[in-house]
């Protein structure tokens, strides 16, 4: 597992100074492209999952959207999109953030989830924290439970796991 941790290391990329002056930016480009890191990663994420009994993966658009639905099919649940403003079409409910960079907005379609749903939430990266809070709390507010966090990677430095609630576990596959 370790060994297969670094092949993944291997294939994220560090953009400095992208999309600002001083960000570092990771890019899981190069680990996308190549089928056995592709196929590697849906493994791995979905390991510490794999005994659950799981009703949905929320994923955060963008990046979040790529794994998202083959965990969700992997795990027999369905997914659920978590987006940008201004993206989904039927009744939804929002929530402001503060991102790495700037503040943004999230939302979900309010028939996403049912009463008592268990979700797991998916992205590529938890930086500050704050996209990964902002997604638990649409969840709550419309009746799911969060069973856990799924990432490929963690910037452990910005400590974004203090922002999480701290009995639900946070699963990253590679931390920095
Ligand atoms: C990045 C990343 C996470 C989020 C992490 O997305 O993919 O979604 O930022 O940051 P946080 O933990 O500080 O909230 P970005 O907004 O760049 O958009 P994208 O996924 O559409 O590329
Ligand atoms: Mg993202």
């Amino acid at each position: 597992r370790s060994k297969d941790i670094e092949v993944l290391r291997g294939h994220i990329r560090d953009i400095p100074d992208f999309p600002q002056k001083g960000i570092v930016f990771k890019d899981i480009t190069p680990l996308l492209k190549d089928p056995e890191t592709l196929i590697l990663t849906s493994r791995l994420l979905l390991d510490p999952f794999k005994d659950e009994k799981v009703d949905l993966v929320a994923g955060i658009e963008s990046r979040g959207f790529i794994f998202g639905t083959r965990l969700a099919t992997d795990l027999n649940a369905g997914f659920v999109p978590v987006r940008k403003p201004n993206k989904l079409p039927a009744q939804k409910i929002s929530v402001e953030y503060d991102l790495e960079y700037g503040t943004d907005q999230l939302e979900m379609h309010r028939d996403a989830i049912s009463e008592g749903d268990r979700v797991i939430i998916h992205d590529d990266l938890m930086a500050t924290g704050g996209s990964a809070k902002a997604a638990a709390e649409l969840i709550k507010e419309l009746g799911g439970v969060v069973i856990g966090y799924s990432f490929i990677l963690e910037l452990g430095f910005l400590n974004g796991r203090a922002k999480l609630e701290r009995e639900i576990p946070v699963h990253s596959l590679i931390e920095i």
